[in-house]
C-alpha cells in the first residue's frame, strides 16, 4: 500500500531558533503515525543536521532538502551534492519545485540528473510538477504535465519509480490561498498515476505517492486527503505554524 505523506516545505523562512521551535512543537504531541503514514521537512540546508538530531527517537518523521546539486562533487562552489545531504541523515530532496524552475531557470533535462543523482545516493526525489494559471486557462494542463513527467522521470525504470513521491502543484494555487478543489485535484492527481501506468504498469503507478501542494491548511486537509488518489500535501505556508502541520498530518488517511 502506498504512503501517505505530510512534507513540509519551510522554503526560505525561519531563523535557527524559529525552526527549533517550530520543530519542538511540533514533536512534543504524542502522535501514533500507523505503518502507511510519514511525516517529511523540508528544512534549508543550514538547519538540516540541528533539525535531523531533534527527530532522532521519533519514528515516522523523515528530514528533506529542498534542492540538491545535479553534479556529484568537485569545483562547483555554494552547490550542495547528494552525498553531502546522504552523509548528514538526509532521507528525502525535493527536486523541481515550481520556484526553482520559474526563479532559478530550472528545466526538465536538469532536473532528471538531479532525480538521478539523488537516486545514485539513495535519496528519495520528491519530484514537483504543476501547470501555471495561463496553461490551466489555455485548458492544456494535462498535457503540460505529461510532458514534465515524461522529461523528468520517463529514463527511469520501473523499480527506480516503484514507491516514488510525485508533488502535484498548481502554480496558480502556491501560496495564493487559492486552493485547487478536491475535483480538479483528483482529476489530475488520477490522470498522473494513468500516464505512470502506461508507461511502466499498474503495479508501479499505484505504489507511488502523489501529494498535493497549494494552499493546504488545516481546514482544507481532511477534503483533499480524501481523494482516491491523494496521498498527503506538500504544504508551504501552513507548515510554518505547529498546530496548522499537526491537523495536517492528523488528516493523512490511515
Ligand atoms: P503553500 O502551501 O504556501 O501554498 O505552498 C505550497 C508549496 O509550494 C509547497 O511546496
Amino acid at each position: 500500500m502506498r504512503k501517505q505523506i505530510a512534507a513540509a516545505n519551510w522554503k526560505m523562512n525561519l531563523t535557527i531558533q524559529e525552526a527549533v521551535s517550530l520543530t519542538e512543537e511540533l514533536i512534543s504531541k504524542p502522535r501514533k503515525l500507523s505503518v502507511r503514514q510519514e511525516v517529511v521537512l523540508g528544512v534549508p540546508f543550514p538547519y538540516l543536521t540541528t533539525i535531523k538530531n531533534m527527530l532522532s527517537g521519533t519514528e515516522g518523521i523523515f528530514i528533506s532538502a529542498q534542492n540538491c546539486s545535479d553534479r556529484k562533487n568537485g569545483a562547483y562552489t555554494g552547490e550542495v551534492s547528494t552525498e553531502m545531504l546522504q552523509s548528514i541523515g538526509v532521507t528525502h530532496v525535493i527536486i523541481g519545485h515550481s520556484e526553482r524552475r520559474e526563479y532559478f531557470q530550472e528545466n526538465n533535462a536538469l532536473l532528471s540528473e538531479k532525480v538521478n543523482r539523488c537516486l545514485q545516493t539513495g535519496l528519495k526525489p520528491i519530484f514537483c510538477c504543476g501547470e501555471p494559471l495561463a496553461v490551466r486557462d489555455s485548458g492544456t494542463e494535462y498535457k503540460y504535465v505529461e510532458t514534465q513527467l515524461e522529461e523528468g522521470l520517463f529514463h527511469l525504470d520501473a523499480i527506480q519509480l516503484t514507491g516514488f513521491i510525485i508533488a502535484y502543484e498548481p502554480i496558480w494555487a502556491i501560496g495564493t490561498g487559492k486552493t485547487a478543489t478536491s475535483d480538479q485535484a483528483q482529476q489530475m492527481h488520477a490522470f498522473i498515476r494513468k500516464v505512470m501506468s502506461t508507461k511502466y504498469g499498474s503495479i508501479v503507478a499505484e505504489s507511488i505517492s502523489v501529494l498535493y501542494g497549494g494552499s493546504v491548511k488545516a481546514s482544507n486537509a481532511a477534503e483533499l486527503f480524501s481523494q482516491l488518489d491523494v496521498d498527503g500535501g506538500l504544504v508551504g505556508g501552513a507548515s510554518l505554524v505547529a498546530s496548522e502541520f499537526s491537523a495536517i498530518i492528523d488528516n493523512l488517511k490511515k
